[in-house]
């Protein structure tokens, strides 16, 4: 064993495998930008209180998950556990919601949550999320979750369902908050049950426990709560989603595991993952930016899981073989070559070939070991022969055809691209 191990619980990629996650990240950000999202790039950690405030104190990210440390200042440090809050300190902080709006963000990293590690759950992993600021318009829930089912689709996934509700606005959520906590007042809870209801009632609908879970049978929904300015936005979202022929169920029990969302929330969950079924959620947040000391503006954004959505590609079997397959190996067997070979791979990369060739003195059997490793598409074994005579073949890897070339770059350029 080695001396030293990556920390517990943490993700990692590495080739060859890190070619998959590359792809499926790739994926998922490339919807965002063709729907017009533009990079966000921010800090991995943030003042403690932007997610203490922003994320909420009854959420189980805040209250048991946070990575937190003083820096060397005395000041309180969070690594960041999602990207929303985030984003939100950064638009306050830069005036971003005084331009042109909405604000459309995409950003894509690590994010760190000290959970109980297992297949699909990590303490570091990755997420990449949009988040689209300035209107309250259904319009644009519809997009953000259209967004979402497009990248899975364009990743060739089919396994896996969208849940929507709606937690309605402002006088919607109080109506219900007002017969919620009455009904839970007369429930037999403990005590620190009894702390976090009053926090956020709501967050008992998410309770695992048997006992809770029993009682919170009968509990009144806030989507029969919806006013009816709520009903007509969450009626147009799913009139939308209708017409995009994106496929939903209603699902009036789904909690976040974030406090701050309002109206639209969404879920994705992938049917081969098991208990880590969620690739990718997100929602409204009408109160947010407020809380955060900014205007009151509101928002609408997802995170979708990198690692989950990649295990679910490995699941239903969709990954390409060929993501960034090297179109050209060389493997010079003299010294001559070498210099040759050096100088040709070169030209080519300069041409926007991707190549590659044989290093260290390995000769032609341990040369087409390596041409075989990089998934090569095609090779060219390169001795002092095909120097002097100016004739060369360039074998594809994948059925042994061989094709032959002179070793001028147009030539061989001209060869791999009509082959
Ligand atoms: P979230 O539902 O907490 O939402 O996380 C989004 C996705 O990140 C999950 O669906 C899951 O795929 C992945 N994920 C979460 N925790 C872990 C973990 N420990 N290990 C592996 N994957 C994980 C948010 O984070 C919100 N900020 C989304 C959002 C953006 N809402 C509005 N805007």
């Amino acid at each position: 064993m080695s001396k030293f191990q990556a920390p517990k619980g943490v993700s990692e990629y590495f080739p060859p495998n890190s070619n998959n996650f590359e792809y499926v990240r790739d994926t998922l950000i490339a919807q965002a930008k063709v729907s017009g999202y533009r990079l966000i790039e921010l800090p991995v950690f943030e003042d403690t209180e932007v997610f203490s405030r922003g994320v909420g104190e009854s959420t189980d990210v805040v209250s048991k998950e946070m990575y937190t440390f003083e820096d060397r200042g005395g000041r309180s440090i969070t690594l960041r556990p999602e990207g929303t809050a985030g984003v939100m300190r950064a638009v306050i902080e830069h005036n971003l919601d005084r331009g042109q709006l909405p604000i459309k963000l995409f950003y894509s990293g690590a994010f760190f949550r000290a959970e109980r590690p297992q297949a699909g759950r990590y303490r570091q992993f990755y997420q990449v999320g949009i988040e689209a600021i300035g209107y309250n318009d259904p319009e644009i829930d519809a997009e953000v979750i259209a967004i979402a089912d497009n990248s899975f689709k364009s990743l060739g996934l089919k396994k896996y369902k969208l849940n929507i509700t709606s937690l309605g606005d402002s006088e919607s959520r109080g109506a219900h908050r007002k017969d919620l906590v009455n009904f839970i007042s007369k429930l037999k809870l403990d005590e620190a049950t009894v702390t976090r209801a009053k926090m956020n009632p709501l967050r008992l609908f998410d309770d695992k426990r048997d006992e809770v879970k029993s009682q919170m049978k009968s509990a009144p929904v806030l989507l029969d709560y919806l006013n009816k300015r709520s009903i007509q936005h969450f009626e147009r979202v799913k009139e939308l989603l209708q017409q995009l022929d994106i496929e939903f169920s209603i699902n009036p029990r789904m909690v976040r595991g974030l406090d701050y969302y309002t109206g639209t929330t969404f879920e994705f969950e992938h049917d081969l993952l098991g208990s880590q079924s969620g690739i990718g959620g997100g929602g409204r947040y009408d109160g947010l930016m407020g809380s955060l000391g900014g205007a009151d503006v509101s928002g609408i954004g997802f995170g979708l899981g990198v690692d989950r959505v990649l295990m679910a590609c490995q699941a239903e079997d969709v990954l390409p073989a060929n993501f960034n397959q090297i179109d050209l190996f060389i493997v010079p067997i003299t010294e001559l070559a070498k210099q040759f070979g050096f100088k040709l791979l070169a030209q080519l990369r300069k041409a926007g070939k991707k190549c590659d060739m044989a290093f260290g003195d390995r000769g032609l059997k341990g040369g087409m070991k390596a041409a075989d490793k990089s998934g090569t598409r095609y090779t060219l074994v390169l001795g002092d022969d095909e120097i002097s005579s100016n004739k060369c073949q360039l074998k594809l890897m994948s059925d042994g055809t061989v094709i032959s070339s002179t070793l001028s770059v147009p030539e061989i350029l001209q060869k791999l691209e009509s082959n």
